[in-house]
């Protein structure tokens, strides 16, 4: 309906509407706001044809440009893994001993191995890789299979208790639960072995006990642990008479490893890391092992 009615005050037409006693002007969009509305809707249609816009199925409206996110983000990932070569083809290509003379290729080593050992062996060692109850501190000199970074590397790849051909095997029989010996040798030999690195478990009422336990531990134990029981590395028996504990060196403990047997896992790393990155973790994690051998 055609309405023909003026304002008297503003002098424009009204739509003929009336709100509570007030009349609606008729007052079409301010021309500023058209023109924005068509713009951003040319703006729009542009970008659609330009850019990749529109998903259709399993793929997407590619855009004229040919300008894509994920081949922006595969580029710089190959820039960076170029920029990184000179190292990584150094680290590849010298030996361990020319790495760790060179303290600009150990600083990249610490960086990248920190980062490493984070993301794969932090949840078993810690972060630090100080490690726990039934995990090794890789902090200290003290290794169970041999120090140095070749014999880590070489822990790294193969795994300890695994199903690689070549994996290290260290078995700790359950001398108690087996019954190779009884219930008294077994703390006996126990109190032995806590006295080795802790004087004070040694009194003047227990010497007998402690004799008795050295006498089972040479009939028994030398075998993988050594007549000092200082370890073999080749066995991955660990050193006895130092206060570094895999198992934990309260007697309790001790008695328990002894009973039970133990047979620490460690998973093989060499199909989840390229041989770069167990190079650069062996003389990282050798590095936080203050480097000795
Ligand atoms: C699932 C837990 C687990 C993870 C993950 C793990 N480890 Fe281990 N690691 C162990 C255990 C358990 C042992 C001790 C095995 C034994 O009793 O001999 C061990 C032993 C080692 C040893 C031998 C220590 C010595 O004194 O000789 C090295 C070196 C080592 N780990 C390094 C690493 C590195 C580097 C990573 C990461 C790539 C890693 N581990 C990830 C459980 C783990
Ligand atoms: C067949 C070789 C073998 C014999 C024999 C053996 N051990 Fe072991 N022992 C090991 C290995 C290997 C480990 C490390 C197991 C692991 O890391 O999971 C170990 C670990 C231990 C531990 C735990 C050390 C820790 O750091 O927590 C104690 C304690 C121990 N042995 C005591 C003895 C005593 C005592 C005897 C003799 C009654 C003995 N072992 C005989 C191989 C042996």
């Amino acid at each position: 309906m055609e309405v023909n009615e003026v304002d008297p005050v503003s002098g424009r037409k009204t739509t003929g509407h009336i709100w509570n006693g007030i009349k609606e002007l008729d007052t079409p969009i301010p021309r500023g706001v058209l023109l924005f509305l068509i713009v951003t809707h040319l703006f729009a249609v542009l970008w659609w044809v330009l850019l990749p816009t529109w998903p259709i199925g399993r793929t997407y409206t590619k855009g004229v440009l040919g300008i894509d996110q994920k081949t922006t983000v595969e580029a710089s990932v190959k820039e960076s893994a170029i920029a990184r070569a000179p190292w990584v083809s150094r680290i590849e290509s010298l030996s361990y001993d020319e790495i760790r003379a060179d303290e600009q290729l150990m600083a990249s080593v610490r960086t990248t191995g920190h980062q490493l050992f984070g993301d794969n062996c932090a949840a078993c060692h810690g972060r630090e890789g100080k490690g726990r109850e039934n995990y090794p501190d890789l902090s200290d000199d003290d290794w169970i299979w041999g120090g140095g970074p070749e014999a880590i590397a070489q822990t790294l790849a193969v795994g300890i208790n695994t199903r690689h051909p070549e994996t290290r095997v260290g078995q700790m029989p359950a001398f108690g639960r087996d019954e190779m010996l009884d219930r008294q040798q077994v703390i006996d030999v126990a109190t032995y072995v806590s006295s080795l690195s802790d004087p004070s478990a040694s009194t003047a009422e227990n010497i007998d006990q402690i004799d008795k336990g050295r006498e089972v531990f040479r009939t028994t134990c030398i075998a993988c642990h050594g007549e000092d029981a200082k370890g073999n590395p080749e066995l991955g028996a660990p050193n006895l008479t130092d206060r570094r504990w895999i198992y934990g060196g309260s007697l309790q403990r001790i008695i328990a490893s002894i009973h039970g047997g133990r047979q620490g896992h460690m998973p093989t790393w060499d199909e989840r890391l390229t041989p770069t990155e167990i190079k650069v973790l062996a003389l990282y994690v050798n590095d936080i092992g203050q480097g000795k051998p």
